[in-house]
């Protein structure tokens, strides 16, 4: 990957992290364009879940999210603050050190902690209470439908892609020139390392995202989440930013 490339992700990266991931790197919000840095040596944060632990309940129980985002998040969370302070990455925002460290196999260790707390923050952001999700907004419904036939299609694809990925990894729906599609991604990668595309919603997959409430049966807890608890207000936010970017 050339550094024009690098810039141009992280330029749409960063415009995709203010949406999906607000509150992980509140600086950039602010930050004039290629000034996204948090502050030198400024760990980066566990953002708050945007629910309670039980709220997410039956589908994903309290004990699930304990674990989920308080061990593991917060796991993830540690070890690249552990990472970060002795590597060319200290003081970067989380978004840039994802982007600066993908594809490199120098970074792998980083990339792996970092790109998973990114994954898990809108991972959070892409479920909701049961009845609370909302739908697509007309937009992506749209979308939806040029690309699937319909929101059960898509729920179809975004089903077989959890399914079908074998051992740890993430189901996304995501968007690139306006069009919407369903990838899938193993261990840490993340879409939104590719240029152009911006994540709309993901399913995590990796066993500790259901084995306490569903054990082996992840068609299960994606039939559930999919029924259930899909924050598709979220992904229509996320769209319609998308939308707006012009660089890539
Ligand atoms: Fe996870």
């Amino acid at each position: 990957m050339n550094q024009a490339n690098l810039s141009r992700l992280c330029t749409v990266s960063r415009r995709t992290f203010m949406v999906a991931a607000a509150g992980a790197a509140a600086g950039c919000a602010t930050a004039p364009k290629g000034a996204c840095r948090a502050a030198a040596g400024a760990p980066i944060a566990l953002p708050p879940l945007p629910y309670g632990q039980d709220a997410l309940a039956p589908q994903i129980s309290a004990q699930t999210l304990s674990f989920h985002y308080g061990k593991h998040h917060q796991g993830y969370v540690n070890t690249l603050n552990k990472l970060l302070p002795d590597s060319p990455f200290a003081g970067q925002s989380l978004e840039a050190v994802v982007c600066a460290t993908a594809g490199s196999a120098e970074h792998t260790a980083i990339f792996n902690n970092a790109a998973q707390v990114w994954n898990h923050t809108f991972y959070w952001k892409s479920l909701a209470p049961a009845g609370s999700g909302g739908a697509p907004s007309a937009e992506l419904a749209a979308a939806i439908n040029a690309a699937f036939g319909s929101l059960d299609a898509c729920k179809k694809a975004l089903s077989d892609a959890a399914l079908t990925q074998f051992g740890s990894g993430w189901a996304w729906l995501v968007a690139k020139q306006g069009a919407v599609s369903v990838v899938k991604t193993p261990n840490a990668e993340t879409p939104f390392t590719q240029k152009g595309t911006t994540p709309l919603l993901t399913i995590d997959v990796w066993e500790h995202a259901y084995y306490l409430d569903w054990q082996n049966r992840r068609a299960d807890y994606v039939k559930a989440v999919l029924d259930k608890l899909m924050n598709w207000s979220f992904a229509s936010a996320n769209y319609a930013a998308a939308q707006n970017e012009k660089s890539c």
